[in-house]
């Protein structure tokens, strides 16, 4: 099976270094060559056309944009039906809105109905790898696991752990919580291209001794992510050191436990030292910035160069449904709003980067997805501007690259998205 793609293409390619100094690869009129699912040629149109087999069917989208797949890095598959929830800040809005919700996804039926319309409007966005919260119940995680493996997706999710303050309905033990997930990796790590991420929720909904099996499990299969939420709202933080008191900070409880790991994604850490921040970065581990849910939670403003100067790998996440929006060009525009307020700037090389190369890079995937690199895995997506209106006034006048992705971020969102392209097969319906 092979397929050719011709566009403006744009990447970030292996030698791109860092976020910091993100520079990207732009061929306004290129060719992406896909056999079998894997990249086996970018190149710009006029060399590629001469190489390819005399019958090879082309695909030309003229005034388009292909990028590599979008890197969520941080979202939650069950609360896409409760977005926009009003009036509340973080531990009241999972009292009231989410944990009534998320107890609904013990029905497998239920989950797997909903698991899939979330895996269609990820695709829709131009999203095809994330890193997913399900809940505690073993059935939604057996329910994502199975719609991602069905649409071929690299996707990454696990288990809920939580052992009090919180429902009973949703509540395990630390040996139930080791168990079921230690179950659900056996079944699922490696099938396809799933990936699984032990989950506590946070430090407030865990005992000492389930952060101490969370450990374990990591230990006992090192091949898995850890996936929890980390500082991310003020009255959270101070909960935290009631609970936690023998820890120097929120992040301590963690590190106490063995969390803090080159294989651990922390979602928000706004309210962390420095002393936090040289932690993580000695460990390799990543923090995820949620730009759209941290500014409808009001739970402040956090510092992507901050965070990069200190050594932390950084990813962006819509938090669903703490966030307001599924797509993560929408999302770029909030981190880059939230930039603005932190004083300090975004730029949309940095901002595209953190969505695709620089996530790759922090989950250790880079091998597979990422960019376009031969024999990568061929994840992407063909940007359409012009179907965006107020940008469509725009495009009338001569435009530079980086002012179009930078205007994608800020009025763009799935409208922008044509195709998504799973393993080099069309995810969306044809036009
Ligand atoms: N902290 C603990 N649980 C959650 C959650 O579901 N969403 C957000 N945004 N923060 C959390
Ligand atoms: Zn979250």
């Amino acid at each position: 099976m092979q397929r050719c793609i011709r566009a403006a293409i744009l990447h970030f390619p292996d030698s791109c270094r860092s976020a910091l100094e993100a520079d990207w690869e732009y061929l306004p009129d290129g060719l992406l060559w896909i056999v079998d699912g894997r990249i086996k040629q970018l190149g710009t149109a006029e060399a590629l056309l001469q190489e390819l087999p005399q019958n090879t069917e082309l695909e030309h989208y003229p005034d388009h944009i292909l990028i590599p797949g979008l890197i969520d890095m941080h979202v939650h598959y069950p609360q896409l039906e409760m977005i926009a929830a009003y009036g509340t800040q973080l531990l009241e809005w999972l009292n009231r809105y989410t944990f009534p919700v998320e107890q609904k996804y013990a029905d497998k039926e239920y989950a797997s109905r909903q698991a899939g319309a979330f895996l269609d409007q990820l695709l829709a966005q131009g999203t095809t790898t994330a890193l997913v919260f399900a809940t505690s119940a073993v059935n939604s995680v057996d329910a994502f696991f199975e719609q991602a493996h069905q649409r071929n997706l690299r996707m990454l999710s696990g288990k809920v752990l939580m052992d009090r303050h919180a429902p009973e309905s949703l509540c395990d033990t630390p040996e139930r919580g080791y168990d079921e997930s230690a179950e659900l990796i056996e079944r699922w790590r490696g099938v396809g291209r799933l990936d699984y991420a032990v989950t506590p929720r946070f430090a407030p909904t865990s005992s000492d001794a389930q952060l101490s099996a969370v450990g374990q499990l990591l230990v006992d299969y090192p091949d898995t992510y850890l996936h929890t939420h980390l500082a991310e709202n003020v009255d959270e933080c101070a909960w935290v050191s009631e609970l936690y008191p023998e820890s120097r900070s929120y992040l301590d409880a963690y590190k106490q436990a063995g969390l803090v790991t080159d294989r651990a994604v922390f979602a928000h850490g706004i309210h962390l030292d420095a002393e936090d921040h040289k932690s993580m970065a000695e460990a390799g581990s990543i923090v995820c910035h949620c730009p759209s849910s941290n500014l409808f939670l009001g739970s402040g403003l956090f510092s992507i160069n901050g965070a990069l100067s200190a050594g932390v790998q950084v990813g962006v996440g819509t938090d669903i449904g703490g966030g307001t929006n599924l797509s993560l060009l929408s999302t770029l525009g909030d981190a880059y709003k939230v930039q603005q307020m932190a004083g300090e700037g975004l730029t949309p090389q940095q901002a595209l980067y953190l969505a695709t190369l620089g996530a790759a890079r922090a989950l250790q995937l880079d091998a597979q997805i990422g960019n376009f690199e031969v024999g990568k895995e061929a994840d992407c997506v063909l940007l359409a501007p012009d179907r965006i209106p107020q940008l469509k006034l725009r495009l009338e006048h001569p435009i530079e690259i980086d002012e179009l992705i930078f205007a994608l971020m800020i009025l763009g969102d799935e409208r922008a998205v044509r195709q998504t392209w799973v393993m080099g097969e069309p995810a969306l319906a044809p036009e």
